[in-house]
């Protein structure tokens, strides 16, 4: 096992109503203004804004609204955003909804204090170390940007989506999870969540650093878990118990928990994001397209962890490596299909990708040669686009 430093400052409150202390909290990290950053909609439509909105009221909190966030938010929001929040004196975020809504509050929050331009950040230019307080209240278990210290924006000019990773600049101060939350979201989004927790605890599990006994239990029990759970969800999307087993799933796939002692890999993400950037796709649907197809590379070229996953997440038996490796593979490609999720460009609704595109923008953002499992150059990436279709 490596050595590490494992800080995960944020205050979970999990429940049904928790929503209703969004005020108090906000207010007990001395916050008087906030931006209260959401989606497309869906929390107007459920009421949950409104009530949201009268939280902060009775706890005396000011806020201004900044609705609209898309899917795979991008930078021109954010910019707006930190305008917004010079302008009015705003000292903190609230992000209400999921992972689009929170990257962007974060973004806002690492923009205001710093005079030059917020995307020297994601550019790698400088380390992201002061931000604004972010709180969270979550609507949808899937990036598990309500526990991780990490940001997504794309930026508009040349469709650069980077993800800034930092260690606790940009963890919110606080996250309100209340399962019931989650009953409205269409079977897609909960599914292609499903798909994105699984694959970031996934992108830790796929290591060669050994000894790693006790984080390798642990996500293969968090995996086991929400394979279990998953179905239950799709066929009764009110069911409390499975949703809130869902929600926490997401959280502790992505606050780092399952990453501790060892390296880690994220290129499936890190290809994936090329995919949702130029095509505009739902994250976790695009990983169950990649990581299937990644998988399948190292299955012919690295696969002992790869057998590893097969045999004790999906019991597979065989003795061979690369058998055991091809067999959890499908296994986990039939757990996805069975969801509702594509496994291929096609079924993405991409009928002819741009790979030349997609690898050139890869190695463009990550460098000419990437992975922590396995080392990948541009021929390597293709292959696995390739695998894609
Ligand atoms: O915009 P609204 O109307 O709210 O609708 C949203 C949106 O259309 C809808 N939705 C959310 N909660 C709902 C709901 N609909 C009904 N009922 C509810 N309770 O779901 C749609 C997707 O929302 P989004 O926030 O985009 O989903 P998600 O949480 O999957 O976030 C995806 C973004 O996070 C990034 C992804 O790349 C993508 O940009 N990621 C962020 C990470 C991080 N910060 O740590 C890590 C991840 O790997 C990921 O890359
Ligand atoms: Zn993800």
């Amino acid at each position: 096992m490596n050595d590490f430093t494992y800080y995960t400052p944020t205050k979970y409150v999990f429940g049904r109503g928790v929503e209703s202390k969004a005020g108090e909290l906000s207010s007990s990290i001395g916050l008087k203004k906030v931006l209260l950053v959401y989606g497309g909609g869906s929390v107007v439509r459920s009421g949950l804004l409104d009530r949201v909105k009268e939280s902060l009221t009775a706890s005396n909190v000011d806020f201004l609204e900044f609705g609209g966030i898309q899917p795979n938010p991008t930078d021109d929001r954010v910019y707006e955003g930190i305008e917004i929040c010079r302008r009015e004196n705003v000292d903190g975020m609230l992000a209400v909804g999921g992972g689009s809504v929170i990257d962007t509050a974060k973004a806002i929050a690492l923009g205001v204090p710093y005079e030059g331009d917020f995307w020297d950040f994601y550019a790698g230019k400088l380390k992201a170390e002061t931000a604004l307080p972010v709180g969270v209240v979550l609507t949808i278990p899937a990036a598990g940007s309500e526990g991780s210290g990490n940001s997504v924006i794309t930026k508009l000019d040349g469709l650069h989506k980077i993800s800034l990773r930092t260690e606790s600049a940009l963890r919110p101060k606080f996250a309100l999870m209340n399962p019931e939350l989650t009953f409205t979201l269409p079977p897609y989004q909960t599914a292609s969540g499903i798909a994105d927790m699984m694959v970031h605890i996934l992108e830790r599990y796929f290591t060669n650093t050994p000894d790693v006994e006790i984080t390798d239990r642990v996500a293969e029990g968090v995996l086991k878990a929400i394979i279990e759970e998953a179905p239950k969800v799709m066929a009764n999307p009110t069911d409390y118990q499975s949703r809130a087993n869902i929600m926490w799933s997401g959280t502790l796939a992505h606050n780092g928990i399952c990453g501790t002692g060892r390296a880690e890999d994220w290129v499936s993400h890190a290809m994936e994001h090329e995919i949702s950037a130029v095509y505009g796709v739902t994250h976790g649907a695009g990983l169950a397209v990649v990581v299937p197809a990644w998988m399948t590379f190292m299955a012919r070229n690295h696969p002992f962890k790869i057998a590893q996953f097969g045999r004790r997440v999906f019991d597979v038996k065989a003795a061979d490596d690369k058998l055991a490796a091809t067999e959890g593979i499908e296994a986990l490609k039939a757990f996805w299909g069975s969801l509702g999720l594509p496994v291929t460009f096609a079924g993405l609704g991409i009928e002819a990708p741009d790979i030349d595109l997609l690898v050139s923008k890869l190695h463009e953002n990550k460098g000419e040669v990437i992975g922590g499992y396995y080392r990948l150059n541009r021929s390597d990436t293709e292959i696995i686009y390739r695998l894609m279709m």
